[in-house]
């Protein structure tokens, strides 16, 4: 695929009240294959996290060690992580559920991990079939072993903003759980809005509730995901609040099998053309990483939902 010439990037006109560098913590190869339809072949997978890894992306969310039946999509976990060994200067985190989960992570030489608490219990009963707080027990000890292990610790939280089941969700739930996740050990927090609900006076709204429960933006990353088409504007407001690790999903893959109203993730290309635009540094080459998102939508048979890959790589609607 070739990029459209003259207007393969966007004119640069820096907005200084944002940060010069932002770090983008691409989970397409996790989150966006974890949602399909269809397996796709563990080398598709392996090629798919080396080809990002040339774009210049160099934290790639690679897998889940969670029950293989609960997402068979990711049950190749054992077979796909040899097959990155080569990547060089690349962070491969992993989501580990549970002590089982980390066990299957450390066998494979694993450095970073995340565990992922809800701040609903619809979800946390739908997703790790536990309570809020049953599901921060199970994560107690994974967090303290990795952290022996000297790995980083991500903690997600998912329905920051709004639950399928129970509506909008309070702030001081979120906080909460949030406080938690840190106390226990993690090293970063990803506030997920699992199904894109969230508007940018929320994000400022939570952000600043965090600040307050002595939550440190620089230990906040943001995970939008795109429903209502609120993920870039949600972004912009969080990189105002001073957060600097954005999560995106190449070609705008993803979405949870356990939550049905979640689509994909704010489109990594969407993203990087906004970045950039804005003199924002990621490291990443654009035109690489539309042509391997449509490489991708190929191998699924359907076109990526990201509007720039689409205007990158002429790609049909
Ligand atoms: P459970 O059924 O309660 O499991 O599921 P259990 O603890 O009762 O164990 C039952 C059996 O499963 C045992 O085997 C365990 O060994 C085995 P048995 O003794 O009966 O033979 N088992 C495992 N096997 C392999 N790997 C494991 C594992 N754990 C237990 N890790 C469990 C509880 C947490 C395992 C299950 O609920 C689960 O796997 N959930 C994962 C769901 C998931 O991956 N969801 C998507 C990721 S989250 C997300 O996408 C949101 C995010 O993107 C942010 C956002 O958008 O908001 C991160
Ligand atoms: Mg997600």
């Amino acid at each position: 695929m070739t990029t459209s010439g003259a207007i393969g990037l966007p004119m640069k006109v820096v907005s200084p009240d944002l940060p010069p560098r932002v770090r983008i913590h691409e989970v397409g190869a996790r989150d966006g294959l974890q949602n399909e339809q269809s397996v796709v072949p563990t080398e598709v997978k392996a090629e798919f996290v080396h080809r990002l890894a040339d774009a210049g992306l160099t934290t790639i969310e690679a897998t889940s060690f969670v029950h293989p039946k609960w997402v068979p999509q990711l049950a190749d976990a054992e077979r796909l992580f040899p097959l990155l060994g080569d990547l060089q200067g690349v962070h491969l985190p992993v989501l580990v559920p549970n002590e089982r989960g980390l066990e299957r992570a450390l066998a494979l030489g694993a450095h970073r991990v995340a565990v992922f608490a809800s701040a609903t219990e619809s979800f946390a009963k739908a997703n790790l079939n536990r309570t809020v707080d049953e599901a921060l027990t199970m994560f107690d000890p994974v967090v303290s072993r990795a952290r022996e292990q000297k790995m980083h610790v991500r903690g997600y939280l998912s329905m920051c903003f709004g639950d399928p089941w129970e509506g909008p969700v309070p702030v001081a739930q979120v906080v909460r759980v949030c406080r938690a996740l840190l106390d226990m050990g993690c090293d970063e927090l990803s506030l997920g809005d699992t199904i894109g609900v969230a508007t940018p006076g929320h994000v400022r709204a939570l952000l600043t509730a965090l600040n307050e429960a002595d939550v440190p933006t620089d230990r906040v990353g943001v995970h939008f995901h795109d429903t209502y088409g609120q993920a870039l504007a949600n972004t912009l407001a969080a990189l105002q609040h001073g957060v600097t690790t954005v999560d995106a999903s190449a070609g705008g893959l993803g979405g949870c099998p356990y939550a049905k109203s979640a689509t994909g993730n704010l489109a990594t290309e969407d993203l990087v053309w906004m970045l950039h635009g804005l003199g924002i540094d990621t490291g990443v080459d654009l035109g690489r990483l539309s042509a391997t998102s449509a490489w991708m939508a190929g191998h699924l048979g359907r076109p990526s939902p990201s509007r720039t890959v689409r205007a990158l790589t002429h790609q049909e609607q």
